[in-house]
């Protein structure tokens, strides 16, 4: 309807037959079903086309690689989807929640929010980074590798796709432990602190409501959520209360229990119905749903996928670039979990990090 409705006032002048060439140009990317991004969201020094010399078959190495791991265990996809947000939030996308603890102090990885980050995600991260440097050299950054990885696990998970802006740089350092815990709120935060919290990223209501939806993936352990069932929060649905308090029979339970009751595997707006339902795990998901600000954004998503599809990508994408390194801040690591200066597997690191910036 709306859109014969352009066709029909098309004809007269040659601005509304532009207007009808952008709206096929539209349908024509909506139906490759991969969102690119404007120019005005991507952050200098980053571009969608990055390792097009560089590197071209990158992003098919990515994801042929975790197709085969998501077949074999799909729960991986969802500890590489929270890998990504830990490492934006702290200090930027730099790969910092990689690297292992060394001589200036514990690693992010040691700090409380991280503590329930799956090891296996940091592997895949460095199997993927071992085939992409047979391939291309190491000219692919741990963090690029960390946000395509993110992107995969959302789109093989039934979630949408999008193209990720690449160019990142790995940084050197990691953060302290109250730099961590400062950064990533936790799981009993009500809205007015994600709120606030967020708003210093400069992420809106919007973003909030869109991001929390990464939980219609994976799983969350009980002491996330056993402040809720002992003493029971009244705003839990009773029968999943009893349902939870099965699983976690103490508050020192360590059992876990996947986030989305409906569809605990699949990325859609799943997340939002059970919000609705009463069902969330989380003080910080349920909240969403008893907060004026958030209540009505949380409705519109649990009734239309595709808005919260789209939501979330333009955030994911805003997410994924925070305070970036790019040009020659940072470096290329030949393992993502040590800084090449600390890479006794490396000799002629310097030197051959001095050329790459010199290439730049
Ligand atoms: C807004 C504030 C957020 C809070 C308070 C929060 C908190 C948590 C907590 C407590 C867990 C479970 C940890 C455990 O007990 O094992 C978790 C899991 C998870 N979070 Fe979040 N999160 C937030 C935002 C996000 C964002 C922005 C994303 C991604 C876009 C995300 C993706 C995930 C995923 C995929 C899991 C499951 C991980 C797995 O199965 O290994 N979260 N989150």
């Amino acid at each position: 309807m709306a859109f014969s409705k352009v066709v029909s006032s098309s004809t007269s002048s040659l601005p509304s037959l532009l207007l009808v060439i952008s709206c096929l140009l539209a349908v024509s990317v909506a139906h490759s079903n991969s969102y690119v991004p404007s120019s005005e969201q991507i952050v200098k020094g980053l571009s969608v086309s990055f390792y097009e010399t560089k590197c071209p078959d990158l992003e098919s190495i990515v994801r042929k690689h975790l197709k085969k791991v998501f077949k074999e265990d799909i729960g991986q996809a969802a500890g590489l989807l929270r890998v990504h947000f830990h490492d934006c939030f702290v200090q930027g996308c730099d790969a910092s929640v990689l690297l292992d603890g060394s001589a200036s102090g514990p690693s992010e990885q040691e700090a409380p929010p991280n503590l329930t980050l799956r090891s296996e995600a940091f592997e895949i991260i460095n199997d993927l980074r071992e085939l992409v440097h047979k391939h291309c050299g190491r000219v692919v950054s741990c963090a690029d590798i960390t946000a395509l990885a993110a992107r995969e696990a959302v789109h093989l998970s039934g979630g949408p796709e999008y193209n990720v802006p690449l160019g990142r740089r790995d940084g050197l350092n990691f953060a302290t432990r109250e730099a961590t815990l400062a950064n990533l709120p936790g799981p009993a935060s009500n809205t007015s602190f994600l709120l606030t919290s967020l708003a210093t990223k400069n992420f809106d209501a919007t973003d909030v409501v869109a991001l929390s939806g990464g939980h219609t993936i994976g799983r969350g352990h009980c002491t996330s959520f056993t402040d809720r069932l002992y003493p029971q929060d009244p705003t839990m649905d009773p029968t999943f209360a009893e349902d939870l308090k099965e699983i976690c029979p103490t508050s020192e339970s360590t059992n876990t229990t996947m986030q989305d009751i409906r569809t605990p595997n699949k990325f859609d707006n799943k997340y939002y119905v059970d919000l609705v339902n009463r069902q969330g795990l989380f003080t910080s998901d349920q909240d969403l749903y008893t907060d004026e600000r958030t209540k009505g954004i949380v409705e519109s998503f649990a009734e239309d996928q595709e808005l919260f599809f789209e939501k979330f990508v333009h955030s994911m994408i805003k997410m994924g670039q925070l305070s970036v390194l790019t040009g020659r801040q940072g470096e290329i690591r030949a393992n993502c979990s040590v800084r090449n200066s600390d890479n006794v597997n490396l000799v002629s690191v310097v030197e051959e990090d001095l050329e790459t910036a010199a290439e730049l």
